[in-house]
């Protein structure tokens, strides 16, 4: 079987990131929890936003805000905003900007879509999900067992390595009309890859429908490379304000079979939106690509490049800032006795996302021990509750740190720190117990 996708060429050798100054572009790492500065390792529940992203979503709401498609200046800047967003995403996504549909949130949009293609299902055709998949491309897909009769085969994933079963997802492949899957894991940081993949399923004649929530916010993604047929973003994980962004093939897009208000347009992208669109949001998403394609400044050498170069330039850069935070940090995480982790070690392709469990000490009561230190990290299953079943955990969930573009290698450090003091209160409980 055929693995091992790399991304395409990018932009040259990885240029450093300056971390520091991009850290002065975020005003919510000024917080502080104790005289410490707060380490945000909440990235993949949604990232902090740069100060620019804030003030786009400000003033399109005290200068600008409207209605779009009127004749009138502030309803015409709308309409602006919006064709800006659908071009600053299809930059982002390596699309155009009609296959770009805005949404509350990825969880909506998925619901919206998935209700639409079941409409084409009979009785009997197979859909495929996978056990690796956060929970939102996954139940909707599910339920269409019910509505459509749609029979339903769920690739398996392996949990000593966190990746999944490729030999199983052809078997399941086969005869089946769809497979929803995901691009990276949001609990372990697993990076599946989906040219091979999504080749697989329209080898087998599935449309493919890819969450890339997670995967967006540490890689640069190519929607024609990936060939799926569509693919969801959320940009509140990559330094922008609460929004849902999917990429489908036009002719998808033209022919969905959607629910829909008489009198809304039906032309494509705007027919897979409903009612009024949260302009502020889109304004501020078009702003969080505009903050990514400036992190990595002009050589002078390079004037001229379009916005998806330098996009191609960040994501190389932060690429390798996630790695060598990661890699801190696994490799601490490891040197505290009785800690598990899950997931791919570092120098495989994985996002820089770990999911631990500390022993002896239950993971909402770790996280708010490591909050009092300024550390903030999330526990539970993050929706992507199959995962952590298979993991072996139960509704307490595990816990996840997750790096982000502004993580300092002493933000890794606190972290770690804080995870051994509390594993060794935890072996001081189990002791007494
Ligand atoms: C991988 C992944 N998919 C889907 C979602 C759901 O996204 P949204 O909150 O935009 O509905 C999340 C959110 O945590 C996620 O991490």
């Amino acid at each position: 079987m055929k693995t091992g996708y790399q991304a395409p060429a990018g932009p040259g050798p990885a240029r450093q990131l300056d971390v520091s100054t991009l850290r002065s572009r975020f005003p919510a790492l000024r917080r502080a929890v104790a005289g410490r500065p707060v380490a945000y390792f909440d990235g993949p529940g949604g990232t902090q936003v740069p100060a620019e992203v804030a003030d786009k979503v400000r003033r399109y709401l005290v200068e600008h805000n409207a209605n779009a498609g009127w004749n009138y200046p502030s309803s015409q800047e709308t309409s602006a905003v919006l064709a800006a967003g659908r071009s600053a995403f299809a930059d982002l996504l390596g699309g155009r900007p009609d296959e770009i549909a805005f949404g509350a949130n990825m969880t909506t949009i998925t619901l919206r879509i998935s209700r639409a293609l079941g409409q084409s299902l009979r009785p009997g055709d197979p859909v495929v999900v996978t056990e690796l998949d956060h929970h939102a491309n996954v139940d909707p897909w599910k339920a269409l067992a019910g509505e459509r009769g749609a029979e339903i085969r769920v690739a398996r994933m392996d949990p000593a390595t966190g990746a999944l079963d490729l030999e199983d997802l052809e078997e399941k492949l086969q005869g089946a009309r769809l497979l929803a899957m995901g691009a990276a894991s949001n609990a372990i940081g697993t990076i599946t890859d989906v040219p091979t993949v999504a080749g697989m399923a329209r080898a087998a004649g599935a449309l493919v429908y890819v969450d890339a929530v997670h995967y967006a916010a540490h890689k640069l993604v190519d929607v024609r490379a990936m060939a799926a047929d569509f693919l969801v973003i959320s940009p509140y994980k990559i330094y922008g304000p609460h929004l849902g962004v999917l990429w489908g093939r036009r002719e998808h897009l033209e022919a969905l079979e959607l629910p829909r208000v008489e009198s809304s347009p039906d032309q494509a992208p705007e027919r897979v939106e409903t009612g009024t669109q949260s302009f502020e949001a889109i304004a501020g998403g078009t702003a969080a690509v505009d903050f990514l394609a400036s992190v990595i400044p002009d050589r002078g050498d390079d004037a001229g490049d379009s916005r998806r170069d330098r996009l191609a330039r960040t994501f190389a850069a932060l690429h390798e800032h996630g790695d060598r935070m990661f890699r801190r940090l696994w490799t601490g995480i490891n040197e505290v006795p009785g800690v598990r982790v899950h997931g791919s070690p570092p120098g495989q392709d994985r996002t820089p996302t770990l999911g631990f469990m500390i022993p002896g000490i239950r993971p909402a009561e770790a996280t708010a021990a490591l909050a009092e230190r300024g550390v903030f990290i999330t526990h539970g299953d993050f929706y992507a509750t199959t995962v952590v079943r298979r993991l072996g955990y139960g509704d307490d969930g595990m816990l996840r740190a997750g790096c982000a573009a502004y993580t300092t290698a002493e933000e890794v450090d606190r972290l770690v720190d804080g995870v051994r003091e509390l594993a060794g209160a935890g072996s001081d409980v189990r002791s007494r117990s």
